[in-house]
């Protein structure tokens, strides 16, 4: 199988994966799992949280007001969003924009990893805690986990990418220091793909 073909195969298990405790949640609100998007062959993978509302009623991720944070960072630093792939650990929304269970992190990260196996990126980019403290505990860098302000901006190498902790945009959308900080670290991030 091509990479492309491993990624639809992985949207196919993931829109069938009925056991998922936010399968019910899918159905009554109509709502799309997001799975992810971008080039398939990024040097940069960007790994929010969960979807929000406006990810879930169109399947896309990072497409509502963080999304627009988003396109704002990496227009600053001259990176194009077709060149990059973005997702999520967890791909279907938590009701009321709740942070996600562990439960519900333990069910959709094994698709991540698939993820990041298939599109092979230089850097992974983690948006907020929770993706975070996913990729670092389950990429070797558990001894180096700390805060997420200890940690943003810091460049940390995992077998086969390097990690890099920002915050997460949704963060930023009322808090001009938050969003200055999230330039800086877009700065960083540019120096090493
Ligand atoms: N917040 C996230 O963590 N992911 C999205 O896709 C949108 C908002």
């Amino acid at each position: 199988m091509n990479c492309d073909e491993e990624l639809k195969k992985i949207k196919d298990e993931v829109v069938a994966l009925k056991t998922s405790p936010l399968y019910a949640e899918r159905m009554k609100n109509k709502y799309f799992p997001v799975i992810g998007e971008g080039n398939h062959f990024a040097e940069v993978m960007f790994i929010g949280e969960a979807p929000g509302e406006n990810e879930a009623k169109t399947g896309r991720p990072f497409c509502g007001r963080a999304g627009k944070v988003l396109d704002l960072l990496l227009a600053n630093v001259g990176i194009e969003r077709k060149n990059v792939y973005v997702t999520n650990i967890v791909k279907d929304r938590p009701p009321g924009n709740r942070d996600p269970y562990p439960d519900e992190i333990e069910i959709y990260a094994p698709f991540l990893d698939r993820q990041i196996k298939i599109i092979k990126p230089k850097v992974v980019a983690t948006l907020g805690r929770f993706s975070m403290q996913y990729v670092m505990n389950r990429y070797g860098l558990e001894g180096e986990l700390s805060s997420i302000s200890a940690l943003h901006g810091k460049v940390f190498s995992a077998k086969d990418f390097k990690v890099l902790p920002l915050y997460h945009p949704a963060a930023a959308i009322y808090n001009q220091h938050l969003l200055n900080t999230l330039k800086e670290d877009f700065k960083i991030l540019k120096t090493i793909i």
